[in-house]
């Protein structure tokens, strides 16, 4: 059944390549974004299409939903790495705009799905994380915190919200996604800035020893996740992990080596180097496995990841070649 849906963050990786989907499966998409990370660029083929709508505003502004009319409300829009602001617009932002998504879904009666992050299971050691998992964070002076301690606060309240007034919600919480329209520079992740250091012949940093570890999400897989809370109603007042299988787990020198001799085959052996945690200020603290329990998601809605790494990266590098460097 054709869905009219509002999409936080529009212009931005996740939510370009979501609209351009719904948009094929003959939803009606309302996009919101400030340019603030998102492009243009990344809407300019959907921009004129007969179902979709966008407005350029702030989603801080508390009229910026104002007499947007739809069933779903799908809240993108957020600050991501604190490094890349600071911890203090990561954790005002993203409440006031988890707030303003929440008030505009209860005059609606529409169903929130919002945008959390694998961050929030932090440094539980107990792989894979499910959605029960403990959500373990380090301490509140390191900043690199605040960004799952923002997605954290906002489940909480969509969660209370939904007890005390009926707001209906689904969480989804992402596990790195990447592919096409993706941020170039570490605001996409470490595959975004790998794989540009691999076109242009650069030295790849590995932050810490590089043996961390993560899985990674083909942009297609995600949108799948996705796709499916919208049309279920069993998605309902839940919580999913959306991710790949957990044996894609890799380290991030693997993921380095991988995209290097996918770009450079060449070569025998990547140009890599370490870079210790201790240079980034904050006393930073890293993630040493991070990797989805996606059985709940599977087993409830049929979610099933598609891309292989190998696959994905392939796709992501070939987009990333034709792009302009950032
Ligand atoms: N990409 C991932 O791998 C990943 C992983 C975990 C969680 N997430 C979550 O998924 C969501 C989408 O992530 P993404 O990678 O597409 O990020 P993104 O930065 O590419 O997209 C977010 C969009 O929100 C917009 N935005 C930010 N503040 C805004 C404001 N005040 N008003 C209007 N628009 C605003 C930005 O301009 C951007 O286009 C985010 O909530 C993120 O926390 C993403």
């Amino acid at each position: 059944m054709p869905r009219k849906i509002i999409i936080t963050g529009a212009a931005g990786f996740v939510g370009s390549n979501l609209t351009s989907r719904l948009l094929g499966a003959d939803h009606e998409v309302i996009g919101i974004d400030n340019f603030s990370y998102g492009s243009r660029s990344n809407i300019k083929a959907i921009m004129g299409h007969e179902r979709f709508t966008f407005m350029e505003a702030d989603l801080c502004d508390p009229g910026a939903l104002k007499g947007m009319e739809g069933d779903t409300i799908v809240h993108l829009a957020s600050q991501k790495i604190p490094r890349y602001t600071n911890s203090y617009r990561t954790i005002e932002e993203n409440n006031t705009m988890t707030s303003n998504a929440i008030a505009r879904s209860l005059e609606l009666g529409a169903r929130l799905v919002f945008a959390s992050t694998s961050d929030v299971y932090g440094k539980n050691p107990s792989i894979p994380f499910s959605e029960e998992s403990d959500l373990v964070l380090g301490p509140t002076k390191v900043k690199r915190w605040a960004y799952a301690a923002s997605k954290i606060h906002s489940e909480h309240k969509l969660i209370a919200t939904g007890e005390e007034k009926g707001l209906k919600y689904t969480i989804l919480r992402l596990f790195g996604s990447y592919g096409p329209n993706q941020n170039m520079t570490w605001w996409g992740g470490p595959q975004s800035v790998f794989i540009g250091k691999a076109l242009r012949n650069e030295t790849i940093e590995l932050h810490g020893t590089g043996q961390q570890t993560r899985t990674f999400t083909y942009v297609e897989d995600t949108i799948q996740g996705f796709q499916l809370c919208i049309a279920k109603a069993e998605a309902e007042n839940e919580i999913f992990n959306v991710g790949s299988d957990p044996s894609t787990e890799v380290t991030i020198e693997g993921l380095a080596r991988l995209i290097w001799k996918l770009i450079r085959p060449e070569d025998a052996e990547p140009k890599l180097t370490l870079i210790p945690y201790s240079t980034f200020g904050g006393g930073y603290e890293d993630v040493l496995r991070r990797v989805p329990d996606i059985s709940k998601i599977s087993k409830m809605l049929g979610f099933k990841p598609r891309y292989g790494l190998e696959e994905g990266l392939r796709l992501a590098i070939e987009w990333q070649r034709l792009q302009p460097a950032p």
